[in-house]
């Protein structure tokens, strides 16, 4: 049984392997294809923290795939309440066959892994969001080919989202350019870890020098609501606007893993520059994480 907490859980090549059938299974949607992999299978959805994209993209990825998924808030249900996380990944777990969580504390999705009987997916916490990486990274080869030696800049706050591209970078072998503010880092464990690939930066113009794909995300993620006014301040200088994409590769590619604040990270007009492929890259969460309940839950069939 496999769990897909963070991108370290998986080898190179097993997610090489996902974006390429992430690739397919979207392409055998679009043509109609009826493929039910999944039939009678269901999928426990845990969201401590508000989502689109996330529920919609699993909710429709099990339906698509013949299976059923269920929406779990804390607001009704006992974990809510404070029954321990260690009852109800045994309890949920002996009910469903996969389970996905948005929580906080990226240690609540581990104790909840340790106790569960079926394979658990981490749908973001406070530290990582490896889902989305599988959408991005997708993005990228479907525009522009492998990712392999490009050079990506990760511009804004050192959060969950970067810290998954310190993974990525290493995972899918690519160097990474992160320029945060002083006191936004992403952990230093993480930077070390990967320092053969990364480099931390103060200057978001020398970070996208060279890129070929640049990534930001909000400056004040979902529980940092109270911290909001003292991050726009400093932040300020961090904006991705058609101006400093000018300073990338030509042929760079702009992401973001929305929701998007205009205005703030990015400038009112960049979604909308031919370089943001944003949209392909919000559609491809749906595929890429069939591709991951596929393997999670039939590799074994
Ligand atoms: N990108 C992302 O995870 O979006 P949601 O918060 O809408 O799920
Ligand atoms: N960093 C953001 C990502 C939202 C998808 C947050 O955690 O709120």
């Amino acid at each position: 049984m496999r769990h897909f907490l963070t991108l370290s859980d998986h080898t190179p090549e097993e997610l090489n392997w996902l974006i390429q059938r992430a690739i397919e299974l979207k392409q055998m949607h679009k043509r109609g294809e009826i493929y039910e992999p999944l039939r009678n299978r269901v999928l426990g959805m845990i969201f401590e923290k508000s989502s689109t994209r996330t529920r919609v993209s699993f909710e429709a990825g099990m339906a698509q795939l013949g299976g059923h998924a269920i929406f779990l808030s804390p607001r009704d249900t006992q974990l809510g309440r404070g029954e321990p996380v260690e009852d109800s990944a045994r309890v949920l777990s002996r009910m469903v066959d996969v389970v996905m969580i948005r929580t906080f504390e990226h240690e609540t999705v581990e104790r909840f892994a340790a106790y569960s009987q079926v394979p658990v997916i981490n749908a973001l916490t406070d530290d990582f969001h490896p889902c989305q990486l599988l959408a991005d990274i997708q993005t990228y080869v479907e525009h522009r080919g492998s990712i392999q030696g490009k050079t990506v800049a990760w511009v804004g706050d050192g959060n969950n989202m970067c810290q998954s591209y310190i993974n990525a970078a290493q995972q899918f072998d690519f160097k990474l350019n992160i320029a945060t503010p002083e006191g936004f880092e992403p952990s230093q464990f993480l930077l070390d870890e990967a320092a053969d690939r990364v480099t931390l930066m103060r200057d978001p113009k020398e970070a996208v020098r060279g890129a070929d794909l640049v990534a930001t995300d909000v400056w004040a993620s979902m529980g940092q609501e109270d911290e909001k006014e003292q991050r726009l301040r400093k932040f300020r200088d961090y904006q991705v606007s058609r101006e400093l994409l000018d300073l990338a590769n030509k042929d760079v590619l702009f992401m973001h893993c929305l929701p998007a604040h205009r205005g703030e990270e990015v400038s009112e007009d960049l979604l909308d520059d031919p370089r943001s492929v944003v949209w392909d890259e919000a559609e491809n969460r749906l595929h890429a994480q069939k591709a991951l309940l596929e393997f999670l839950l039939c590799q074994e069939d």
